[in-house]
C-alpha cells in the first residue's frame, strides 16, 4: 500500500501543524481550565477545516478522506480536545447528513456545518443503552406534521455547545434496531433539555452532557431518511467515525512519544542522558513501534474509506489498536519522565488523561473486537 500522501495531503498536514503550533498550543491552558475552545473553532471554520469531505455545493472544503484524517491526527497531537470536537462535528455530527439526508437537509445544514457557522453533536448513548445501542429507549411518537420525542441521552459530546443534534429514537419499539430512527434536531427546539457538563478525567475543554428531550417537537421534515433506518445510520457513520477516533488516539501516542523521547536525550541521571539506558531506550523503541504499526492501520482504514471501500473492519481495528498504543505510549512517557511526568508542568500527564477515553467512546475496544469478530466469522 502507497503511504505516500498526494500534494494536497500534505499541504493539509502543513495548514493544520502551523495552525495547531501557532493557536491552538497557546489555548490550551485555558481548555485545561474548562473553557470550550469556540474563538479556534471559529478560525478552523475560516481554514475550511470544518468541511473538510464536505462538497463545494455545500460550502465545504471538497477534499478526500484521507486529508480529514490528516488533520484529526495534526490536531490531536497538540489537542486531543480539538481532535473529538473535529471528529464529532464531522465523522457523525455532519456526515449523517452528507450521506441520509435528502436535498433540503443538505442545503439547510452542510453550508452552516461546513464553514463552523454551526458545529454539530450525535445523540445515541443512553444512561441504559451504551455498547447495547440497540436498546435505546427515547420514543418518538408522530403526530400530523412533527414528532414528538421523549427519552434522554448521555455522554453528548459537543452538546450544549453544538446547533445541530442528529438524535436516534424509537418510532417502533416492537421492531427492535429495525423500529429506530434519525432526527436532525436544532439546538432552540422547545424540549430540548441541556443537562449536567461531565467532570471529566481528561479533555478538559471539550463539552460532554447529559440532554432530556420534554414533549421535543421535531418537525416530519427533520427526519433523517426513512422511518427504521435510525440504526443503520448510527452505525455506518460509527464505522467512519472510529477512524476518526483512532487518528485522535494515534496523535496522542505520537505526542507521548515524542516528549518522552525529548526528555530522556536531555535529563542527566548518573551521568548520561537517560535515554543511554536500555530500560529507557527499549521503552521508546516499543512505543514508536505500536505508534508506527497504528498510523498504517489507521491511514489504511482511511484510504479505504477514501476509495469508497468497505472498511467497518479496518477501521475497528485502527481504533482498537491506536487506542491501545496512545494508553501505552502515555503511560510509558510518565514513566520516563518520572516525578516531573506526574507533575502538570509538562503535557504527559495530559497525554495520560486524554489517551483513557479512546479505548471508550465510539465503542469501547471490546466492542471493537465483537466488530472485527463478527467480519471474521460471518
Ligand atoms: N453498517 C450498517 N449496518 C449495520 C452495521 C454497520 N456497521 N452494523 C450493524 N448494522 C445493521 C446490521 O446489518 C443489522 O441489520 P440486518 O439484520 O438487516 O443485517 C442491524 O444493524 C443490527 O445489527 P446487529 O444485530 O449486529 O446489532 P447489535 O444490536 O448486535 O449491535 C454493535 C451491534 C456493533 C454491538 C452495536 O450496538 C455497537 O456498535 N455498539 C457500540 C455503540 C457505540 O459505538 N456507541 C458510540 C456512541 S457515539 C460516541 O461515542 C461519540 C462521542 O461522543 C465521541
Amino acid at each position: 500500500m502507497d503511504l505516500q500522501f498526494t500534494e494536497e495531503q500534505q499541504m493539509m498536514r502543513t495548514v493544520v501543524r502551523d495552525f495547531a503550533k501557532a493557536e491552538i498550543e497557546p489555548f490550551i491552558p485555558r481548555m485545561e481550565a474548562g473553557e470550550f475552545p469556540r474563538e479556534i473553532l471559529k478560525k478552523m471554520g475560516e481554514l475550511g477545516l470544518m468541511g473538510i469531505t464536505v462538497p463545494e455545493k455545500y460550502g465545504g472544503s471538497d477534499m478526500d478522506f484521507v486529508s480529514y484524517i490528516i488533520a484529526i491526527h495534526e490536531l490531536s497531537k497538540v489537542s486531543a480536545v480539538m481532535g473529538v470536537i473535529l471528529s464529532v462535528h464531522t465523522s457523525v455530527g455532519t456526515n449523517p447528513i452528507m450521506y441520509f439526508g435528502n436535498e433540503e437537509q443538505k442545503n439547510r445544514y452542510l453550508p452552516k456545518m461546513a464553514s463552523g457557522e454551526y458545529l454539530g453533536a450525535f445523540c445515541l448513548t443512553e444512561p441504559s443503552a451504551g455498547s447495547d445501542a440497540g436498546s435505546l429507549k427515547t420514543k418518538a411518537v408522530k403526530k400530523d406534521d412533527h414528532y414528538v420525542l421523549n427519552g434522554s441521552k448521555v455522554f453528548i459530546t459537543n452538546g450544549g455547545e453544538a446547533d445541530v443534534y442528529i438524535v436516534f429514537a424509537s418510532t417502533d419499539p416492537s421492531q427492535g434496531t429495525y423500529g429506530i430512527t434519525g432526527f436532525i434536531v436544532d439546538m432552540d427546539t422547545p424540549g430540548l433539555i441541556i443537562g449536567k457538563d461531565e467532570e471529566k478525567m481528561g479533555l478538559h475543554g471539550s463539552r460532554t452532557v447529559q440532554l432530556t428531550f420534554e414533549d421535543m417537537k421535531v418537525p416530519a421534515e427533520n427526519r433523517l431518511g426513512e422511518e427504521g433506518e435510525g440504526f443503520k445510520i448510527a452505525m455506518a457513520n460509527l464505522d467512519v467515525g472510529r477512524i476518526g477516533i483512532a487518528a485522535q488516539a494515534l496523535g496522542i501516542g505520537e505526542a507521548a512519544l515524542e516528549a518522552a523521547a525529548a526528555y530522556a536525550k536531555e535529563r542527566v541521571q548518573f551521568g548520561k542522558p537517560i535515554a543511554a539506558n536500555q530500560g529507557v531506550g527499549f521503552k521508546l523503541a516499543d512505543m514508536a513501534t505500536a505508534s508506527e504499526a497504528a498510523r498504517l492501520l489507521v491511514y489504511r482504514a482511511a484510504q479505504l474509506r477514501a476509495e469508497g471501500k468497505p472498511c467497518g473492519k479496518e477501521a475497528s481495528m485502527a481504533k482498537l489498536f491506536a487506542s491501545q498504543t496512545a494508553m501505552d505510549n502515555a503511560i510509558e512517557a510518565v514513566q520516563v519522565f518520572g516525578g516531573y511526568g506526574y507533575t502538570e508542568d509538562y503535557p504527559v500527564e495530559r497525554y495520560f488523561r486524554d489517551a483513557k477515553v479512546t479505548q471508550i467512546y465510539e465503542g469501547t475496544s471490546e466492542i471493537q473486537r465483537i466488530v472485527i469478530s463478527k467480519h471474521l466469522t460471518r
